[in-house]
């Protein structure tokens, strides 16, 4: 896919930035703000959007990186890869060296610009299992978050759309799952291939994979495999951006200031619930004309009346917390950082799930896409088509069909392994099936017909952290997942290689599938060989949770409470992909949404109190 961007780049539209958006500090009408949101990604500008819902309360987000207006490759569904990494839309950071993979180290991409990873994601778009939610509401202590109660946010966030080649979608997904008046536009593939026939003649052989009729979650379970429904309409990605914040960016109450870097909030003084934080300071994001031209930008500091909303991520909400003195006392010491609140939890306990791309070679009869995307002038047609009407494959997101596995309930792990799973219910592993070579940073081969079937580790128990290194906070922190570090975790992708090979050799995907491509794939037939197999070529699907953790108001554990304020502070709370203790069974963007819903109702409720 990194082969595409050139063409891509060629196709940047210029247009003027969105009307309420502003660019500097000096555009700045006030510096008081009822609520300030660090973060204007998928959580930040739906509480941004929520909270303005109020013509009496003011709010200003700030995010560090651009605006997505009139950006190609962030539109168009099938780029979604070519959007990160190493582009003007990603942090660009880079994971620790990962001693569960041979030591090996890659990008870790995180969308920095309006909509934060929902500009920059894949577009896969489900809920989670309601074990998921009800698992969250036990372990916070708090009903609220148990799917009973969630599922109403699916109707004020989702507007489920027809796909765009206009196709009759009875059995491709239950309607009275999803809400059609919300927000975020999803919708079922609109670019029908041969492959996806192949792969439901498959689910009526192999019982182990059973046709599922709707892949979002909740009420109906995950398990099978079925149609990908992805967060777009009209043949253009909808996030946060293009949705909560189009819908909102009218209102005069809502300021957006892009291009702004927080560097961390300030104590003012002490309030009812512990230490109060309502400064933040700020400076205009490195590499943009005011650092050019001025050297050291000027740091501004705005203050919130009520309350300093965090979602600046799974990775930049721990690193402000550390740098605003909350986090490790002992870690911040060596950074001369002065500890506010001496909570260990920062930054701990990051989960993430993998991504095993196993390649097969297929018949050579022109079907995979690889033919397509080595030669430009067929891409040319695919985006010029994309351009006039929004329809065909680029239209598409990468996957048609996906699904979720169990392990077997004798499965050997299970002797000495609990359960990680969030209930019986719920998937240890995924499957996404994509008729192309598909290595995230590499090309693909000169010659060959290739279909990837991805493994995604779904219940994964290795656990990481996000620390930061230096008291500067335009350095990264080390992002250290610890991937696959458990018996576990080894097991389920070892298991996850074996069921995908069953797959790729049932009666049906054998009129098209030749075998496993490359060396390491066709030695996986021992548990040694494949353990090897998996160690060498997982890498992430980008979904990392828990660094700032919920848990019970009482528990000492975590980093904030079930109603999402941050232990021993005052006017402070987190709410994006971070406050999750455990990796949702799904995608992260859809659980995202949900918890943002009821978080703005959270804040809404305490606030007329
Ligand atoms: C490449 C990629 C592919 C993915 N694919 C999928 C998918 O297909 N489906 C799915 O469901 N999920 C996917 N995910 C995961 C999903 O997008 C994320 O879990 C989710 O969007 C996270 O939401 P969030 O609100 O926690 O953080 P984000 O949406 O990342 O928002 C954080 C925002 O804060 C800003 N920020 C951070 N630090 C600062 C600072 N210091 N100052 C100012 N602003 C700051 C960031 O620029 C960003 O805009 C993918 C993620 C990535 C990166
Ligand atoms: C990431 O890398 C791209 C390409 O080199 C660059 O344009 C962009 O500014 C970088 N972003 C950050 C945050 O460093
Ligand atoms: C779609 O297909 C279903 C069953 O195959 C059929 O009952 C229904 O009438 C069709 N709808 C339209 C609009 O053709
Ligand atoms: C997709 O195409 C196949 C034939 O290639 C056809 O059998 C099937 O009905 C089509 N599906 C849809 C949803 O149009
Ligand atoms: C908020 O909007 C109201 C009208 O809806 C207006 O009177 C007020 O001045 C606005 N406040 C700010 C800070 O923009
Ligand atoms: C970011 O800010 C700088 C200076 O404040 C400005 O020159 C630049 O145009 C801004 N970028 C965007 C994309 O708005
Ligand atoms: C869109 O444009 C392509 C040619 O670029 C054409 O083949 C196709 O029929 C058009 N589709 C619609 C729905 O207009
Ligand atoms: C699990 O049970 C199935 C049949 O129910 C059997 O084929 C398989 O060998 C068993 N696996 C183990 C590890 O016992
Ligand atoms: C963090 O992980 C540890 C060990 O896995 C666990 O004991 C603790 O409860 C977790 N804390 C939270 C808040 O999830």
């Amino acid at each position: 896919m990194s082969s595409l961007l050139p063409f891509v780049f060629l196709s940047l539209l210029v247009s003027p930035s969105l009307a309420a958006t502003i660019t500097q500090a000096s555009q700045l009408k006030t510096k008081t703000f009822d609520y300030i949101i660090v973060g204007a990604g998928n959580a930040g500008l739906v509480v941004a959007n929520r909270l303005t819902e109020d013509p009496k309360v003011t709010v200003l987000v700030l995010e560090a990186g651009v605006s997505d207006e009139g950006v190609i490759p962030v539109q168009v569904p099938f780029l979604g890869p070519t959007v990160t990494p190493n582009t003007p839309w990603d942090w660009n950071y880079t994971i620790t060296a990962q001693p569960g993979m041979n030591g090996r180290s890659f990008p870790y991409p995180r969308g920095k610009l309006l909509g934060g990873s929902s500009s920059a994601n894949y577009l896969f778009h489900q809920f989670g299992t309601d074990e998921d939610w009800n698992r969250l509401a036990s372990v916070s202590g708090d009903q609220g978050w148990t799917w009973n109660n969630m599922k109403k946010y699916v109707q004020k966030h989702e507007k489920f759309v027809p796909p765009v080649d206009g196709h009759n979608t009875t059995g491709q997904f239950i309607p009275s799952l999803h809400g059609f008046n919300g927000e975020v536009s999803v919708s079922l593939p609109g670019f029908n291939q041969t492959l996806d026939s192949l792969v439901l003649e498959a689910t009526t052989q192999l019982p182990e994979f059973p046709f599922n009729e709707d892949t979002s979650g909740g009420d109906h379970s995950l398990l099978g495999i079925g149609f990908l429904q992805s967060s777009a309409g009209k043949g253009s990605r909808s996030s946060s951006s293009t949705s909560y914040l189009a819908n909102a960016n009218g209102r005069p109450n809502l300021t957006v200031l892009i291009n702004a870097t927080v560097l961390k909030l300030v104590q003012t003084g002490n309030g009812p619930a512990g230490k109060a934080f309502r400064n933040i300071q700020f400076q205009s994001s490195p590499g943009t004309a005011a650092n050019f031209h001025g050297g050291a930008s000027a740091i501004t500091t705005v203050t919130a009346r009520k309350e300093v909303i965090l979602s600046a991520g799974s990775v930049g909400t721990p690193q402000i917390l550390q740098l605003s003195g909350i986090g490790d006392a002992n870690d911040l010491k060596k950074f001369k950082i002065q500890s506010t609140i001496n909570n260990p939890n920062v930054g701990e306990n990051l989960s993430d799930h993998t991504f095993l791309p196993n390649i097969f070679s297929v018949q050579d009869n022109g079907q995979s896409f690889d033919h397509l995307m080595r030669d430009s002038s067929l891409v040319q047609d695919v985006l010029d088509q994309w351009m006039q009407n929004k329809t065909g494959l680029f239209a598409d997101n990468i996957a048609n069909n996906f699904g979720f596995a169990r392990l077997p309930s004798n499965a050997t792990i299970f002797k000495t392994v609990r359960d990680p799973a969030a209930g019986p219910k719920s998937p240890h592993w995924e499957i996404i099936i994509t008729n192309l070579f598909f290595i995230p940073g590499q090309s693909i081969p000169a010659t060959g017909s290739f279909l990837t079937i991805v493994a995604v580790l779904i219940s994964p128990t290795s656990r990481g952290s996000i620390k930061i290194q230096s008291s500067n906070p335009l350095e990264q922190p080390a992002i250290n997942p610890n991937y696959l570090t458990t018996d576990f975790d080894i097991f389920a992708m070892r298991e996850a290689v074996g069921a995908i090979k069953r797959l790729a050799s049932s009666p049906a995907m054998s009129k098209y599938v030749i075998g496993p491509f490359g060396d390491a794939f066709q030695k996986a037939t021992t548990d040694a060989a494949t353990e090897a197999y998996v160690r060498g070529l997982t890498s992430t699907i980008f979904h990392p949770v828990g660094t700032a953790s919920m848990s019970t108001s009482k528990s000492n554990n975590g980093v904030v409470g079930p109603d999402l304020k941050v232990k021993g502070a005052d006017g402070l709370r987190v709410i994006d992909a971070s406050v999750f203790p455990f990796v949702p069974s799904c995608h992260t963007q859809g659980p995202v949404y949900l918890l943002a819903e009821r978080a703005s109702d959270i804040i809404k409720q305490q606030d007329r109190i």
